[in-house]
């Protein structure tokens, strides 16, 4: 584990540091009980709220969470609702598997638990469709339970305040042990939504507001100057490059030659211009024969690689799908359309006939 280790009274500052600033800071949210209000927050509305969140964010969760609670106060009333009409209120939160998960889970809760969500991290891991997140946001959040939740935000304070140089996905289980290093029993609740407040509204990824940190001065993150350089990432691959040739064949008539390309594979199913395959050592090949001529190159950059396409251009005939040229540009793909363009005698900058010098 390559980072920097924290002394036990360097442990209790930044927790200190962290709870006073979220007694003071908290995030008024729908679903939370604010910070020392003594009162156990409902563990259907934060296990409600935590399923709703792992979808979506925080303003997009709140009209949610606000009508599910109205229309279903209770996880019995939740238990009971039709799948058809469960599903129509989840519109619009992302995937139905987590719709399907949350009506089995209540109605877990209501037919096995007599409706009372159970209060231990493994007894909430047990029911259908939670997962070691929510199972540990819910035992934290709601019963005060001494859990570790890390989520995104957690993982990417933890990369920051231990300067963790392991990459991600790789630091994952090192950033949840680190997280595990800060967690005691007073305050487990409060402590897991202070983290996740600081990653939301301060240690954010892009640039974080380390002036208004209650924790940079022990930040070893911060300390190294560049604070947003982690959590480390992997560096991507290069991407390669390929070449090929597009065939641009026109009929005289204002229409140009396209094919339909093989249903699988890289623009599948697509209008295409004719081409060569693409590769590293791509083999001329001709639609048809023809006099063909070199109207200059296109690039183009696709995910996984880029491509330089040698355009070349003939009059002929033959078995293709024959398209008015300027319903060829509005129909195919950039890639196609750029060569076309190129190809074009007044377009795309290729070689113009009859142009002076
Ligand atoms: N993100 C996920 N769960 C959250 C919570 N309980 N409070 C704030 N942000 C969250």
């Amino acid at each position: 584990m390559v980072c920097v280790p924290l002394s036990l009274a360097d442990k209790t500052a930044i927790r200190r540091a962290l709870l006073d600033w979220y007694d003071a800071s908290a995030r008024t949210l729908a679903w939370r009980a604010p910070p020392g209000s003594n009162t156990q927050p409902d563990p259907y509305r934060v296990w409600l709220s935590e399923v709703m969140l792992q979808q979506t964010t925080t303003p997009h969760a709140t009209p949610y969470f606000l009508s599910f609670t109205q229309r279903w106060p209770t996880v019995g009333d939740l238990a009971a609702v039709a799948d058809a009409d469960l599903m129509a209120a989840w519109a619009g939160l992302g995937y139905y598997a987590r719709a399907r998960n949350l009506l089995a889970c209540a109605r877990a809760v209501a037919r096995d638990h007599g409706g009372v969500f159970p209060d231990t991290e493994a007894g909430l891991l047990a029911l259908p469709g939670v997962g070691a997140y929510t199972a540990a946001a819910v035992a934290a959040i709601a019963f005060d339970r001494p859990a570790n939740v890390v989520d995104g935000n957690v993982e990417r304070v933890m990369s920051r305040l231990f300067a963790v140089e392991t990459p991600v996905p790789t630091a994952k289980p090192e950033l949840k042990v680190l997280a595990g290093t800060l967690v005691v029993e007073d305050r487990p609740g409060d402590w897991a939504q202070a983290l996740m407040d600081l990653g939301a509204t301060i240690c954010r990824p892009r640039s974080p507001s380390c002036l208004l940190c209650p924790i940079s001065r022990r930040c070893a993150g911060y300390a190294t100057g560049q604070p947003e350089r982690y959590p480390v990432k992997t560096p991507k691959a290069a991407r390669p490059h390929r070449l090929g040739t597009a065939y641009v064949l026109r009929d005289g008539q204002g229409r140009v030659a396209l094919v339909q390309r093989p249903d699988k594979g890289l623009l599948g199913g697509m209008l295409g211009l004719p081409t060569t395959d693409w590769s590293a050592a791509p083999e001329d090949a001709p639609p048809v024969e023809a006099a063909w001529r070199d109207t200059g190159a296109i690039e183009h950059v696709f995910t996984h690689f880029s491509l330089t396409l040698s355009v070349q251009a003939a009059d002929g005939a033959g078995d293709f799908i024959w398209t008015p040229e300027a319903e060829a540009l509005k129909a195919l793909p950039t890639v196609f359309r750029k060569a076309l363009q190129k190809s074009s005698p007044n377009g795309g900058g290729g070689p113009r006939r009859g142009g002076g010098g």
